[in-house]
């Protein structure tokens, strides 16, 4: 008896054995820091809660339509128009449980066995592995910190060959946290529509966004792009809904159509109360965002400070997420208490087990010069890991 081949291409996740080892300490009582996060700090705002409570009591428990129920996909198309600025009609959005879920559903009506999608590293950690479960092969081009993380129209247009499928860009950008301009986005869409290949836009930070800039959707820049592209966003980042697991996606009838037949099939319907519920989400008042993101904000200024300050850490300001991927080079090949400092992995694990801090290795977003520290947590343990970090990097010996 053997997996199917299929499930021999997922690899385990190189985060995940700090993750557990992070967590263990914590139960055996060790001050551990926990930078790891990927959801926000804050909870669920208590008139979403009210929502689906009212949903449960009045009796909306059973299936729902396999794609979502057409009040939540109406509530998206007047999000997709007020925030966005891009028609949808509801037979061009499904709902799905999370955006994950949405994505993946995504590549599986796209790709094909030898299809080539183009991912920009660093990446998400699930892009490669969704679009090897998809049949198609990942093609990773490497962005430069100094182009922001961000891919150029130079790097995109020598990636694609005949075989190119899909293009995936995700901006607010994790782990980077780097949002592409309305400018940049108009170089990549003219590309894309010049070589007719399908765009995933993964806007699901679309709202932690800082400095006033705002997130512009490619699907927005014109009608040629617009019927290329699948926008996938989702009510976990933006209003503290991880759990809840509703995201969705709009774009080409056929490709809804065809992933509203996978899910028929697959999950079915997303919760029936939690799609009551992301109605309010989207349609209410925009407070508790705001109070989030000014938090965020001011969190992302102090942590990219203190890492500037420590000598051997540099750090770009993120525009977009909760994310800092400062570039740790010059610690690389440098030892702590004899041991050595090989990669990202091996510093991640031996912030954990000397310093206490839970940080997550830029390996595994693709980038192994870099760690990424999630500040969806609160100031008081920021500056506890800060303070435990610079120590940290003083008592390190070697590599000048
Ligand atoms: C870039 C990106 N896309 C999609 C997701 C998935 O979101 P959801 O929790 O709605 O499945 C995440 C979650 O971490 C993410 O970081």
């Amino acid at each position: 008896m053997s997996l199917s081949k299929r499930a021999g291409l997922i690899s385990p996740s190189v985060t995940l054995a700090i993750t557990a080892k992070a967590k263990k300490m914590k139960q055996d009582g060790i001050d551990v820091v926990g930078f790891g996060a990927g959801e926000p700090d804050f909870d669920t705002p208590d008139y979403i809660k009210e929502a689906a409570k009212n949903s449960i009591d009045s009796g909306f428990t059973k299936y729902t339509p396999a794609s979502g129920i057409p009040e939540l996909k109406e509530a998206i198309c007047r999000k997709f128009k007020k925030d966005n600025d891009i028609d949808y009609e509801t037979s061009e959005v499904i709902v799905s449980c999370g955006a994950k879920h949405s994505l993946y559903n995504v590549m599986q009506v796209i790709c094909d066995e030898g299809d080539e999608v183009i991912l920009p590293s660093p990446y998400w950690v699930s892009y490669p592995e969704q679009i090897k479960v998809s049949g198609a092969k990942p093609v990773f081009v490497e962005t430069c910190e100094k182009d922001g993380f961000k891919i150029t129209p130079d790097q995109l247009r020598k990636a694609i060959t005949p075989k190119t499928k899909l293009f995936i860009i995700n901006s607010p950008n994790n782990p980077t946290g780097s949002v592409y301009s309305k400018e940049e986005l108009r170089l990549i869409s003219d590309i894309i529509v010049e070589a007719g290949i399908y765009c995933i836009s993964d806007e699901i930070y679309e709202n932690i966004i800082y400095d006033g800039n705002k997130h512009i959707s490619i699907a927005s820049l014109d009608p040629g792009v617009k019927r290329l592209t699948l926008v996938i966003n989702g009510v976990s980042k933006s209003y503290s809904m991880t759990g809840w697991r509703i995201g969705y996606t709009a774009g080409p009838k056929e490709i809804i159509q065809a992933m509203s037949n996978l899910q028929s099939h697959s999950t079915s319907n997303p919760t029936s109360f939690c799609q009551k519920a992301s109605i309010t989400a989207l349609e209410g008042p925009k407070e508790t965002q705001k109070i989030m993101v000014q938090e965020f904000n001011k969190r992302r200024d102090y942590i990219v400070e203190r890492l500037n300050s420590i000598e051997g850490i540099s750090c770009r300001k993120p525009e977009g997420a909760f994310y800092v991927f400062p570039n740790i080079f010059s610690l690389l090949e440098k030892s702590y208490t004899g041991q050595k400092i090989k990669d990202s992995v091996s510093l991640s694990q031996i912030l954990l087990d000397k310093a206490k801090i839970a940080v997550v290795p830029g390996a595994a977003f693709g980038a192994d010069n870099y760690l990424r520290l999630s500040y969806a947590t609160s100031m008081e343990n920021i500056i506890k890991g800060m303070d435990r970090m610079e120590e940290f990097v003083e008592n390190l010996r070697g590599r000048t």
